[in-house]
């Protein structure tokens, strides 16, 4: 296995108080994490310092919701990089669908990229359909996403970029219903491709990974058999339990690609 597996917990608007944040986030530093798996927790804003504090000593990283991209200036509620700076923020999530959903725009999120990078932190591009058809029309909506969404970085910086499949009728507690491994695989080629295309280079692409209703029983087909390079479960970040066990499947299944190798 060449990269680490990529696990970022999005935890969304939770849990509903710091106290409870901190109790999750002690929970997380019980899990023993291989090094062959890289851990990451994407917090609501005002928790992040406390947070930041309980992680101090281990290896899980600390990703924003979101940023606003700009220094400074009359953007009411916004909060830019340099606010955070001191917490070292290793990642960023751009254009998650229930941001999509409030109105970001393509064109808004391509500077959200542009702005990560500039900062040295790690855009997650989010890209997903809100529907499937059986002719594949929802195939151009991922590529124009992508298109648009990368349209700011240079070719040489693209596979500086985490792309996060995520389709909107897999996410949340009113999924449709789950992804198959299949239909993961499926769009990890076609990333590969539309990514390809745009940089003309086929051998250095971002890291690509999963989500929408990642679980404990699902997560290991999407990386093993979806070929996933990680994976973003939301409300599976927020049950120790459970998020202990995929990342215990994950590093036995790590370490057996390993001693393949
Ligand atoms: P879910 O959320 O795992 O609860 O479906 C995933 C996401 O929205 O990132």
């Amino acid at each position: 296995m060449k990269k680490q597996i990529l696990i970022i917990g999005n935890w969304k608007m939770n849990p509903a108080t710091s106290k409870e944040a901190i109790g999750l986030a002690r929970g997380y530093t019980t899990i023993s994490i291989p090094k062959h798996i890289e851990i990451v927790s994407a917090v609501p804003f005002p928790y992040l310092e406390s947070i930041k504090s309980v992680y101090r000593s281990s290896k899980i990283k600390l990703a924003l919701q979101n940023i606003y991209p700009s220094d400074a200036g009359a953007h009411t509620g916004e909060i830019t990089f340099s606010m955070v700076a001191h917490l070292k923020p290793a990642y960023v999530l751009v254009g998650h669908s229930e941001r999509r959903a409030m109105g970001e725009s393509d064109d808004f999120l391509a500077q959200k990229v542009g702005y990560a990078l500039k900062k040295n932190v790690v855009p997650v591009l989010c890209v997903g359909e809100r529907t499937r058809d059986d002719s594949g029309q929802f195939l151009s909506v991922i590529k124009e996403q992508l298109q648009k969404g990368l349209a700011l970085v240079s070719k040489a910086q693209i596979s500086k970029v985490v792309i996060a499949y995520e389709p909107v009728w897999a996410i949340g507690k009113d999924a449709t219903r789950e992804a198959t491994h299949e239909e993961c695989r499926e769009m990890m080629v076609f990333i590969k491709k539309v990514i390809s295309d745009i940089t003309g280079n086929s051998k250095q692409l971002p890291r690509i990974i999963y989500g929408g209703s990642v679980d404990d029983k699902n997560a290991l087909d999407f990386i093993n058999l979806g070929k996933a390079d990680g994976l973003l479960p939301g409300r599976l970040s927020l049950d120790i339990k459970k998020i202990t066990k995929l990342i215990t499947i994950l590093a036995s299944y790590a370490t057996s690609q390993k001693s393949k190798n």
